[in-house]
């Protein structure tokens, strides 16, 4: 994180500008209003000449079908139609046009969303998992569950949460699946342990480069629309003090923006009040303390061990 951009002078940007505008006016050259005869146009009106039936082109109804649901295009279909992500739709009886393929693009998204995600700070084993495959018969999952389907209206709202529960209730996974969903609706959202990223902190003053700035992890924790502080309060006790200072300056900031927090936790309530202090407590209003009390351990697997 040492890394510095550098100014843009006048004389770059400039430079940059020109370019630009020389490059659309290539593309605008390139892209003639009338396209000349494509080789699939030659060999389909051969094959009218011929006589013989066109090999039946899908349509703009059927793209329409497939951008809705790109699993409608079948394995068959789009290995018939696809060409390097293009598809050759008809428009029009002789008529057809180029368009993106549905199922490349929706296969496109999900790459970026998994990179953001795994950018997020998401670990994979939390992020492979849906609600689907959660065991939500308890409460509070089920509401938890609904409340993250309108994770859209919860950011807006500003609306933080604490999740309070023993280890292995569930409230990782929960404020990851809140992370999840907030990216996916396109906020931006991002899962921080405050204790790692305190001792990260505290490397960066041996003024090795190592580690990070005190500043950096402060935009860290202020730039995402949604930020998840994961495990509060289990950081050691030697880095309580910059845990506290970040705590407090990015819980102001966030504050001023109106961005909610999702804390999870092992302390009590009380503990947890007494932990952040009642100003950073009062910076996390509105706030809501839901407690993991189903009594269960998802941790604890039947899997046997092979020592
Ligand atoms: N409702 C659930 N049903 C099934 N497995 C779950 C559920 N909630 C969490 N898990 C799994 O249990 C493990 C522990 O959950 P985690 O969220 O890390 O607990 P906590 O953060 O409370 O310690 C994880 O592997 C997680 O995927
Ligand atoms: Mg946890
Ligand atoms: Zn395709």
């Amino acid at each position: 994180m040492t890394a510095t951009t550098p100014a843009m002078t006048p004389e770059l940007a400039e430079a940059a500008h020109g370019y630009l505008d020389q490059a659309r006016a290539n593309a605008r050259a390139q892209t003639p209003t009338r396209r000349e005869p494509t080789s699939l146009d030659k060999v389909l009106g051969k094959l009218a000449a011929s006589g013989s039936r066109a090999p039946v082109l899908p349509t703009s109804a059927d793209l329409d079908r497939w951008k809705t649901d790109p699993a409608l295009l079948t394995d068959e279909q789009h290995a018939r139609s696809c060409a390097a992500g293009m598809i050759e739709v008809e428009t029009e009886p002789g008529h057809s046009v180029a368009a993106p393929c549905p199922r490349c693009a929706a296969a496109r998204r999900e790459v970026t969303l998994r990179e953001r995600l795994t950018a997020a700070g998401i670990a994979a084993r939390y992020l492979d998992l849906e609600w689907a495959g959660l065991d939500t018969t308890l409460a509070p999952f089920p509401r938890l569950e609904r409340a993250t389907a309108n994770i859209g209206e919860i950011i807006t709202g500003n609306d933080s949460l604490v999740l309070t529960g023993p280890p292995g209730s569930g409230k990782t996974q929960v404020a990851v699946l809140a992370a999840k969903a907030a990216l996916a609706v396109n906020f931006s959202a991002l899962v921080v342990n405050l204790g790692r990223l305190a001792l990260d902190v505290r490397e960066s003053y041996q003024g090795s480069g190592a580690g990070i700035t005190e500043r950096a992890a402060l935009e860290l924790m202020i730039r995402p629309d949604l930020l998840v502080l994961d495990d509060l309060g289990a950081g050691e006790t030697d880095t309580a003090t910059v845990e506290r200072r970040l705590l407090y300056l990015a819980l102001e900031d966030r504050q001023n923006a109106r961005k909610p927090c999702i804390v999870t936790t092992n302390l009590t309530a009380a503990e947890l009040a007494k932990h952040l202090g009642a100003r950073n407590l009062g910076r996390l209003q509105p706030l809501e303390i839901i407690q993991m009390d189903h009594g269960r351990n998802f941790r604890v697997s039947g899997e046997k061990s092979r020592w």
